[in-house]
């Protein structure tokens, strides 16, 4: 299983990271050390968690170079008008040049509005690569329609709980990484019995069992963990392979289980 994925336009990007919503800004800059410390090189966060700044101090005091870190944020609905003020904005809170991917958060009304500004960014090399999360198919249709650019990532909701598959293939088939969030449904299902089972058969835990059923399907995977035990738990997860049979068991789970109230 690789570590990297090449995204559509070159750019390689790391399959696993750590999210980092609902970490206080205060915490974040430790957390994130943890987390580079651990092996981790791919940190997700957005101007709405409040913590850029965080994330940010923690990669300039690592001895790890900014180009080996990969650094998401994402465009709030509310900035939709002024995409471009609204990232400057963030690489000021990051305290950093650029950030490696930029996402439009939700398809908010005016949305298409915010992606030709993306696109403008993206031309002027301001940023590595763009995107978009919680698009469905509708809406990456709607977006290949009218854009030059075909987004590098869309980062929607994920896990055995969520399986989707229609959209999976189709972002495959359009050249759109997918990036799984909440991929341990926010640790609501790990004591599902089928999810312990395998943890026991592979001799690894509930979590890693989830994290490496989005990795083994293609996608970037993105838990969150503040605890120093848990992120390094939740990172070791390429020493092994979930045969085609789990891996159906795992996919059955599904039950369309989302986490959020959206
Ligand atoms: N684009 C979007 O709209 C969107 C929406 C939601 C999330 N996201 C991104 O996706 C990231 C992950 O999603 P998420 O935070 O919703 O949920 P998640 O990663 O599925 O689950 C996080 C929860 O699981 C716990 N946990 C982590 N590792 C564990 C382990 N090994 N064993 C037991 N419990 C464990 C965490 O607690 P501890 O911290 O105490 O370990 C936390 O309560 C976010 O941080 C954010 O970056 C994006």
């Amino acid at each position: 299983m690789n570590k990297f994925i090449t995204l559509n336009n070159g750019i390689k990007m790391p399959t696993l990271g750590l999210g980092v919503w609902q970490i206080k800004q205060s915490e974040t800059a430790r957390v994130v050390s943890w987390a580079l410390e651990s092996g981790y090189c791919h940190i997700d966060t957005a101007r709405i968690y409040g913590n850029e700044k965080g994330v940010g101090e923690a990669v300039k005091s690592s001895d790890i170079p900014r180009e080996q870190i990969f650094i998401t944020t994402k465009l709030w609905v509310t900035d939709f008008f002024n995409a471009e003020l609204a990232y400057r904005k963030s690489l000021d809170r990051l305290g950093l040049g650029y950030a490696d991917l930029y996402l439009i958060h939700w398809p908010f009304p005016f949305w298409k509005h915010a992606w030709k500004t993306l696109e403008k960014l993206y031309q002027q090399g301001r940023i590595k690569a763009i995107g978009v999360s919680n698009f469905g198919i509708r809406q990456l249709e709607v977006l290949l329609k009218f854009s030059a650019i075909t987004p590098a990532v869309n980062q929607i909701e994920f896990s055995p709980f969520y399986y989707r598959k229609e959209l999976l293939a189709y972002c495959k088939e359009k050249g759109i990484a997918l990036e799984a969030y909440s991929p341990l449904t926010r640790a609501k299902k790990l004591n599902h019995p089928v999810i312990k089972e395998l943890a026991q058969k592979y001799a690894k835990t509930a979590a890693q069992i989830m994290i490496h059923w989005s990795l083994q399907h293609g996608l970037i995977v993105i838990p969150k963990s503040q605890n120093p035990n848990r992120i390094v738990e939740n990172s070791e997860v390429f020493d092994f392979t979930i045969d085609d049979g789990d891996m159906a068991r795992l996919d059955s789970l599904n039950e369309n289980f989302r986490t959020g109230f959206w």
